[in-house]
């Protein structure tokens, strides 16, 4: 897939520490098409790759809308985009993707935490277009820090929108139970947000008796990684035989990097998929967020870029 150069059209505060930036083509003609739930690689400022949902209406193809929120706990990236870029700027972008698609449903509910908003916003649009039935609900911690709120307020869809501020009192609060509703087969839930935020949210639906197919997910960043048990192991080519040790303080890519093997990463976060390797023989200690348990517990492909080793070797296909 290509990659676009794409002009900053406008950048706007949309609320505490978020801005929305409108990309579209230098010569003003029209983009690739998206659909609801896709997200675009953003090169940023420091030679960076990061992933941002576009959160604008999925039938436009005179720009791209994407929101960053400064944060000051990710490994940059976000400052860099609120600091440095500005109007008028170009950027490298990749074709949008999408991981995060909607299937048809009778009902669907969207529930969105802080800037997770983004891919959600998009499919409400959608939802709303298509004439389908769905709830949008909209947790932040005020209405300081909630983003394109009176553009949703203005919207057609307000009313099957909740907004749910942390500091607001508890009749406001988001009644999880209620949101989710009664379980059917016929309605899908899309949650994106901080991973405690979806972790609540699925297991509570779960518990319900949703089933894995009734539940889609984005995470906006890689769950903290508690890496103070890693240890050392080995990686072998199936082209060549040769073995490459991987320090307990290295990646399998910085490892390959480093014997001359180079593998391609965007995000290195074991978000986007980039870096998917096959694997032959060995067993994988995932650490991304982008396969299912399912394609997980068959152990035939991995994220490099994050994941790990519980074997002493991993076959790779490389
Ligand atoms: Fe994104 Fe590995 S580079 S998952």
């Amino acid at each position: 897939m290509s990659d676009l150069t794409v002009k900053v059209l406008s950048k706007r505060q949309e609320a505490q520490d978020i801005a929305s930036f409108e990309l579209g083509r230098e010569d003003g003609g029209p983009l690739p098409a998206f659909s609801a739930g896709s997200h675009v690689d953003v090169h940023v400022p420091g030679g960076l790759v990061r992933q941002y949902s576009l959160c604008n209406d999925a039938g436009e193809t005179h720009r791209y809308r994407i929101a960053v929120l400064r944060d000051a706990k990710t490994r940059g990236g976000s400052a860099g985009m609120h600091d440095t870029v500005k109007e008028g700027d170009l950027i490298t972008i990749s074709e949008p993707r999408n991981h995060f698609a909607l299937v048809h449903a009778q009902r669907t509910v969207l529930l969105a935490g802080g800037i997770g908003i983004t891919p959600l916003l998009c499919m409400a649009q959608r939802l709303h277009a298509i004439d389908s039935d769905f709830d949008l609900h909209y947790c932040t911690r005020s209405a300081e820090r909630t983003a394109f709120r009176d553009e949703i307020l203005a919207a057609p869809f307000a009313g099957r929108v909740k907004f749910h501020f942390d500091d607001g009192d508890s009749k406001q609060k988001l009644d999880l139970l209620d949101a989710l509703g009664k379980q059917d087969p016929g309605t899908h839930l899309y949650v994106c947000g901080p991973t405690g935020f979806i972790e609540h949210v699925t297991q509570t639906a779960q518990g319900l008796g949703w089933t894995a197919g009734q539940i889609h997910l984005e995470y906006f960043g890689a769950a903290p990684q508690d890496t103070t048990g890693d240890r050392p192991f080995e990686v072998k080519l199936a082209s060549s035989g040769k073995l490459v040790p991987v320090a307990a303080d290295q990646t399998v890519v910085q490892a390959l990097a480093a014997h001359g093997v180079e593998v391609l990463t965007s995000c290195e976060q074991g978000v986007c998929g980039t870096c998917i390797t096959r694997v032959l023989d060995g067993e994988c200690d995932h650490r991304d967020l982008y396969f299912t348990d399912e394609e997980k517990a068959r152990h035939d492909q991995f994220t490099p870029c994050c994941s790990r080793a519980k074997s002493s070797v991993l076959v790779l296909d490389l």
